[in-house]
């Protein structure tokens, strides 16, 4: 199979070990503080609950799980519910699948419940009660099967803010927050990509790698699913370009703007690199699918010689196979807390 034909749902899948390693320790290690505050404050049996904007393949709801499952009983809440929304049913109808496998694999017993909206899954183990549900949505035209008003603890938001337009992004999430919750914005890119060792003709290389951020730079009104069709993504325009490829900076601004106030920003940079020879878990295919995205967006521009793009991409791609190359890709993770009391109901 050919890296353009790898299946988006199999790359982000890929993607999950790479994403592991780089998230912010200190990020993650403030949201979890704020989850442990909110579980003391919480009346027994109250759930907190949790959104994911463009879920995927719910990686980042069973990390989300593992991390509070982790913590002392005292910290954690008794009754946690998890929603995850996304554009891609494929993607989607993994993430259920595998949530159940984790709530099996920490000791739960699973129930599950076929509703029109899709799977719900029920995790019993002792008092403890994880729910979770993944909704086929647009998170452009919000509806009210998961986008409720002041009803969510918690957002988490993972590798989707450079598609949307971060002004109205960071507005229609924000409603959805009660009115002291957070948002944990993670793995947003921010401008710098770098292949190591350098490509022979590096100012060629170099070029390629600007043309792939301008790409990112110039989706305007659309954000693309994984199965690539085009989405109107949250009335973006020229006037509201999506995040791009400095949607990490861009986004803390726009979330100060927006009356949120900073509770952790730390970088969350990609490393990928050969380990004894070899890449750890399906980083090759995560490699190799970055790679094909990049030479796409070279082949289809009218700036660079074809022939040119497909040696580089020759070379490349048989570096990756022979474990030689190193992708370095800078990104940023925030936590921040509503600061204003407009939500439409409490806490
Ligand atoms: C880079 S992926 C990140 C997925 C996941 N958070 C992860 O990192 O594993 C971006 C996700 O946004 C979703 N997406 C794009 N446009 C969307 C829209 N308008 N509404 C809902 N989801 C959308 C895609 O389907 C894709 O799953």
């Amino acid at each position: 199979m050919s890296d353009r034909n790898i299946p988006y749902s199999e790359y982000l899948e890929a993607k999950s070990s790479v994403d592991d390693r780089s998230l912010s320790r200190s990020v993650r290690d403030a949201f979890l503080e704020l989850i442990a505050r909110r579980a003391k404050d919480c009346a027994e049996n109250r759930a907190i609950r949790f959104l994911d904007a463009g879920t995927g393949t719910g990686a980042m709801v069973r990390r989300v799980i593992a991390w509070v499952d982790n913590l002392q009983p005292e910290n954690r809440p008794v009754v946690s519910s998890y929603t995850g929304v996304d554009a891609d049913p494929e993607s989607l109808a993994l993430a259920t699948t595998a949530t159940e496998l984790l709530l099996r694999s920490l000791g739960f017993e699973v129930g599950t419940e076929n509703l029109d909206t899709g799977t719900r899954l029920a995790g019993r183990r002792g008092n403890d009660l994880v729910e979770t549900q993944f909704f086929l949505g647009d998170l452009a035209t919000p509806d009210e099967s998961w986008a409720l008003p002041g009803f969510y603890h918690f957002l988490t938001a993972h590798a989707v803010f450079d598609l949307f337009p971060l002004e109205n992004a960071v507005a229609m999430l924000k409603k959805l927050l009660v009115a002291d919750g957070a948002l944990y914005a993670t793995i947003n890119y921010d401008g710098l990509t770098e292949l190591i060792p350098c490509y022979r003709d590096r100012a060629f290389e170099e070029r390629v790698l600007a043309w792939y951020d301008r790409t990112m730079d110039e989706r305007p009104a659309v954000a693309m699913t994984g199965a690539g069709r085009p989405r109107d993504s949250l009335g973006g325009s020229e006037l509201h370009p999506a995040g791009g490829s400095k949607s990490g900076r861009k986004l803390v601004e726009v979330m100060l703007q927006a009356g949120f106030e900073l509770s952790a920003l730390g970088s969350s940079d990609w490393v990928v690199a050969p380990k004894n020879g070899n890449y750890p878990d399906r980083e090759r295919i995560f490699f190799a699918k970055i790679l094909s995205l990049i030479h796409n967006e070279a082949m289809r521009s009218p700036v660079f010689d074809q022939t040119e793009v497909e040696r580089w991409y020759d070379s490349r791609r048989l570096a990756i196979d022979r474990s030689e190359l190193v992708l370095i890709v800078h990104q940023i993770d925030l936590l921040a807390a509503r600061r204003d009391n407009t939500a439409a109901a409490g806490s």
